[in-house]
């Protein structure tokens, strides 16, 4: 049994340590790569190359999980988007389709896929056995901000009459989505992959009054899922506060991860019967060597004596040390609770 599935199926009190977004662009290994293969959606749909980014930060760190290279916008562009990285601007989808979006059939969804399954397939054969093989989705909202392009201010709120205008289109967005989603699970599962992990990025700029329709419910149609199929699955509802109270309650994930807004420990004393995994502000690996392990340490021991799973308040930064990284995964390792 994988170190992850250990602690989120028998809450047995393992230590256990990966990062998100622990293949990327802080890596020189990973630019080298990306130099040459400048369509990012290509290179995730590379299986051979993907596979190899996925293992990086496994050789370089000896992390407990791998998490399979891939983009949660791989969903939208199977649904008929093209997607690009504009520098420094972020993700530029194509204009929404309808019609072309609701034309997409499951076997073709899968077909697009199918290369992030090979990929799966070929790192699960090169990775150690105790090691967990993380596949993951972006969450239903998150998608749809993405694929309708609703956000707007800095990242720091979305189109409210952008939103009530295309309510129907939304509807029948979430609908199918939904469905395909947990298609995108279960071929990732059946490929090889141990754990699932739900990010909802956006979760935070869900206008409160619909956020039981955009996040909770979205969430709890694909863990329910995944619950019937046995999946292990760790959701990442980030940024939205005191309400990782209702998420957990509403939702009931197998583990959630916490962003840096939430204490650790309020969320020790207010989030019951999940595992919880990350909180520290990956800000933190830019600061001093000092500041750094004492974000850890504030971490390590608020989730003292109960199952517990190192990682971030969101992504590795792109500027971070490779060298701060080896560090903090030293200190872990060693740290005497
Ligand atoms: O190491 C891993 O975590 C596995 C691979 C992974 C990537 N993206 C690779 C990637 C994972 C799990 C993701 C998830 C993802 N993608 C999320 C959820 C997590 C989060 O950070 O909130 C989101 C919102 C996206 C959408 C996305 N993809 C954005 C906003 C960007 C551009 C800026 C950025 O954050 O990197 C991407 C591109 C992307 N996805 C890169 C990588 C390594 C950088 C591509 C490049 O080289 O330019």
């Amino acid at each position: 049994m994988t170190i992850l599935k250990e602690i989120l199926e028998k809450k047995n009190i393992c230590k256990s340590i990966w990062f998100m977004r622990q293949a990327g662009r802080y890596l020189p290994e990973f630019r080298e790569i990306r130099k040459k293969n400048p369509d990012f959606i290509k290179l995730c749909l590379n299986s051979e190359l993907s596979s190899e980014i996925t293992l990086h930060p496994i050789k370089r760190f000896n992390l407990d999980s791998a998490i399979i290279f891939s983009d949660i916008l791989i969903v939208p562009y199977s649904l008929g988007q093209s997607v690009k990285f504009i520098k420094k601007s972020g993700p530029e989808l194509s204009n929404f389709n309808l019609e072309s979006f609701l034309d997409v059939t499951e076997n073709q969804f899968s077909k697009t896929l199918n290369p992030v399954y090979k990929s799966i397939e070929i790192t699960r054969k090169k990775l150690d056995k105790k090691k967990s093989l993380i596949s993951f989705i972006g969450a239903p909202w998150t998608l749809l901000i993405y694929m309708l392009n609703i956000k707007k201010g800095g990242n720091k709120e979305v189109d409210i009459t952008k939103l009530k205008k295309e309510k129907t289109t939304i509807d029948k967005i979430l609908k199918k989505i939904i469905t395909f989603l947990c298609v995108h699970i279960k071929n990732q599962i059946d490929a090889g992959a141990d754990i699932v992990q739900i990010f909802d990025s956006w979760a935070g700029l869900a206008p409160v009054e619909d956020i039981n329709e955009y996040c909770y419910i979205p969430n709890l149609k694909i863990v329910d899922f995944c619950k019937k199929e046995k999946i292990p699955n760790i959701c990442f509802p980030r940024g939205i506060k005191e309400k990782y109270y209702e998420f957990n309650n509403i939702v009931r994930p197998d583990g959630i991860n916490i962003d840096y807004e939430v204490d650790p420990d309020w969320v020790r004393k207010n989030l019951r019967n999940v595992v919880i995994q990350g909180g520290l502000d990956p800000k933190k690996l830019l600061a001093s060597e000092s500041e750094m392990l004492e974000g850890a340490t504030k971490y390590i021991q608020a989730f003292k004596g109960i199952p517990y799973i190192f990682n971030l308040g969101h992504g590795l930064l792109p500027e971070t040390d490779p060298d701060r990284v080896k560090k903090l995964v030293e200190f872990y390792r060693n740290f005497d609770e």
